[in-house]
């Protein structure tokens, strides 16, 4: 079928984290909502039908995750990233922050230190530090136009600071966000391979965040960290899911696979106590991954032409403004230090004079200053708003 992603669909009154919690959160409902990372349109047909097949079962009772679904994610793996899984790898969880939460709290003992690679996923730092330990921020460089890794500062991260007496290292771990939000970044497989080598060097897992790995501009490809070697899938915990890609974040199901048995081991103790996912939500992603192909060509299609179409009009129209390639998500990070506005002054003239709601760059951490994130998955309309509302505040700054 073709989704019409045009449609303007009202979300208000739904509950909606992103619509309706305005007045609560920015002290206006006057504002135009591009922030929280969900999409304004419908998701899936295929999803919205196997949910109200199953719907029409009146009993809800407790529900394990069956084969039919291993063999959906095991599929989606081979078939979107040619990376061939096992089943038993695969454990699942409800969101993925609560499997970062879990995967920190299963590598760490209070006191001990995680790296991050900011300016990033604001939630990684709450992970870090609710589970007692530090964050280490090996900060992504940027030269004006594009991210990279920071390999040799990652590597004096690493490396032990003092010979004698010997220091123990403290490092246990490190998140890696790929594709990265908020910069865009969709690491290649030589970068990726560079970082995994430096993590094995100084035996340091890496828990992969690849929520986004579907969501890629036109010509990029997505290389699971995991595939890069037999080795480094063994030094790897990798986390997807369905709810960015078919928006199925309020019924949340996503997978964490865990090749190396004693992590996993590991990491499904660190869950103990925790509820399983809900009906609804193994019913969505199983049809999202089985049968949500169709959606995501189209969608990422629509999502390719908002973006460019966001950046077009920036670059022509709001030059003291500047729009980071993307290459993946559909997040647009933008550069506004132009304006010379200090964190606080950008926040109030975003909600106050531009009426657009969105997430401040300071919030994802070192290097996020000056910085706005616009999520761009909603309709042309709603981008057209929003540039046109920016261009005229930006005017009467002038
Ligand atoms: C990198 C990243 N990880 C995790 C999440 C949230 O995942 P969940 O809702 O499954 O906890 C998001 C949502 O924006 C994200 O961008």
């Amino acid at each position: 079928m073709k989704y019409d992603f045009d449609k303007v669909i009202e979300r208000k009154g739904t509950g909606s984290t992103k619509w309706d919690l305005n007045e609560k959160l920015f002290g206006t409902d006057d504002v135009l909502d591009m922030w929280v990372a969900d999409m304004d349109f419908p998701c899936p047909e295929p999803v919205v039908k196997a949910i109200q097949k199953r719907a029409e079962h009146p009993i809800y009772g407790y529900t394990y995750p069956s084969d039919d679904l291993n063999q959906a994610v095991v599929d989606k793996m081979k078939r979107d990233y040619d990376w061939e899984i096992e089943k038993d790898w695969i454990v699942y969880c409800t969101g993925i922050v609560s499997g970062v939460y879990s995967a920190v709290k299963s590598l760490t003992m209070p006191g001990d230190q995680i790296v991050v690679q900011p300016p990033v996923y604001y939630p990684f730092y709450n992970a870090i530090r609710d589970n007692g330990c530090h964050v280490v921020a090996n900060n992504l460089k940027f030269d004006g136009e594009r991210y990279e890794m920071d390999f040799d500062d990652l590597e004096t991260k690493f490396k032990p600071k003092t010979t004698f007496p010997p220091s123990v290292p403290r490092i246990r771990g490190l998140i890696l966000c790929h594709p990265h939000n908020p910069v865009g970044r969709v690491y290649k497989e030589e970068e990726l391979k560079e970082l995994a080598d430096l993590c094995m060097e100084y035996n340091t897992p890496i828990i992969s965040d690849e929520i986004h790995c579907d969501l890629l501009m036109k010509g990029v490809e997505h290389v699971p960290t995991a595939k890069i070697s037999k080795e480094v899938e063994q030094f790897t915990m990798t986390f997807m899911s369905a709810s960015k890609t078919f928006n199925i974040a309020g019924i949340p199901a996503s997978v964490a696979v865990i090749p190396n048995p004693k992590w996993r081991a590991k990491f499904v103790a660190a869950r103990a106590g925790q509820s399983g996912v809900s009906i609804f939500g193994l019913v969505a992603l199983e049809a999202a991954f089985r049968h949500g192909k169709e959606y995501q060509e189209q969608l990422s299609e629509y999502l390719y032409e908002n973006v460019m179409y966001f950046k077009d009009y920036i670059e022509k129209n709001i030059p003291k403004v500047k729009v980071v390639d993307p290459e993946g998500t559909y997040l647009a990070w933008v550069d506004m230090r132009g304006l010379g506005l200090s964190n606080e002054e950008l926040r109030e003239f975003m909600l106050k004079k531009a009426r657009l709601a969105l997430d401040c760059g300071f919030i994802f951490g070192p290097g996020g200053e000056g910085f706005q994130r616009f999520n761009l998955a909603c309709p042309r309309a709603y981008v057209t708003e929003a540039l046109e509302r920016l261009e005229k505040a930006v005017k009467e700054l002038e």
